[in-house]
Formats: structure tokens, sequence, C-alpha cells
């Protein structure tokens, strides 16, 4: 929320908003793994999204395009065939909690979309062509289908950005 200075305020209270967020899911995920016996750091875990916050940390253009709309879309991607598995394992209440984690990662996903577009803007760039750009400049991954189309369209990504990713990006 500090890293980059001089944005409007609507900026700040925005990932404000999402770091608050960010902690309830922490604090529902935390407290299931304890129900289950366990704590966060027993099970190995990727830093994909923090990687990409580290490697962007001097570049606020990068930072909206590859953390919230790159990683934490991708994490809209990956939650209905995780809720699919957790389904299957019988455990309701992991759904549940994502439920609650993807609703609220779509505002995220938006909120990065809309400061994105912002910057793009400000700044006489092309959003479209940028983007691709930036994803090789940083070496972000590759995403990989299945979409989750409806939750992406809701966090605001165009139909063209949309056939775009379909096509492999
Ligand atoms: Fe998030």
């Amino acid at each position: 929320m500090w890293r980059f200075a001089g944005m409007p305020a609507d900026y700040y209270s925005d990932w404000l908003r999402v770091a608050s967020e960010e902690a309830l899911h922490f604090t529902l995920l935390s407290e299931h793994l304890h129900s289950l016996g366990h704590a966060y750091g027993d099970f190995d875990a990727h830093d994909g999204l923090w990687a990409m916050a580290e490697r962007t940390k001097h570049d606020i253009v990068a930072r909206m395009a590859l953390v919230p709309r790159t990683l934490e879309a991708r994490g809209l991607d990956a939650t209905p065939p995780l809720q699919a598995k957790l389904q299957r394992a019988g455990d309701a209440r992991a759904v549940e909690i994502l439920d609650v984690i993807l609703r609220e990662e779509i505002g995220h996903v938006a909120i990065g979309n809309h400061w994105y577009h912002w910057l793009c803007r400000r700044d006489g760039l092309d959003a479209a062509t940028l983007y691709p750009q930036l994803v090789q400049q940083y070496a972000a991954p590759r995403l990989r289908p299945p979409f989750n189309l409806a939750a992406r369209k809701a966090a605001g990504f165009t139909e063209g950005e949309l056939a775009w990713l379909e096509t492999g990006g």
C-alpha cells in the first residue's frame, strides 16, 4: 500500500481494503488448518506472488500489471478446480472459505485493472501492447486454461484480453 508515492487517495484506500481482506483470508485458512491439527508453515507453498512483488518494487505499472492482474487473476482460475478437489475430499468448510476468498479476490483483480488502466492513461501508454511486454520483461508465469471467464469478466477484463489469453497469450 505504501510502496508507491504520489498516487491519488483512492489508490491507497483500495489497497488498504485489499490488505484487510488478505488478512481475513489468512485468518480463515489458518483457523481451518488448526481445526485439522496443522499450522501455517507445515506444508510447502510457492511464493510466486511475493517474488513478483519484489521484482516490480521499482515500477508501479509493472506491479499493477503483474501482481493483481496476472498472479491474483491466476488465483481466480485456480479456485474452482481446487474447490472441486476439496469437495471430493469432503472438506466442505474449505470450499466455503474459498467461496469468500474468490469473491473478494475478484475485487482485488478489479482494483489492479482499474489502476493499471489509470496509469496507462496518465502516462500515455497503450495498455494492450504494454502488457505482453511486461510479461516478458519480468518473466511472469505463462497463464494456462481453464480460465475462470465469469470471474475475470467481473474483475474487468475485456473480451479482447480474454480472447488473447485463450489463444495462448
Ligand atoms: Fe488478493
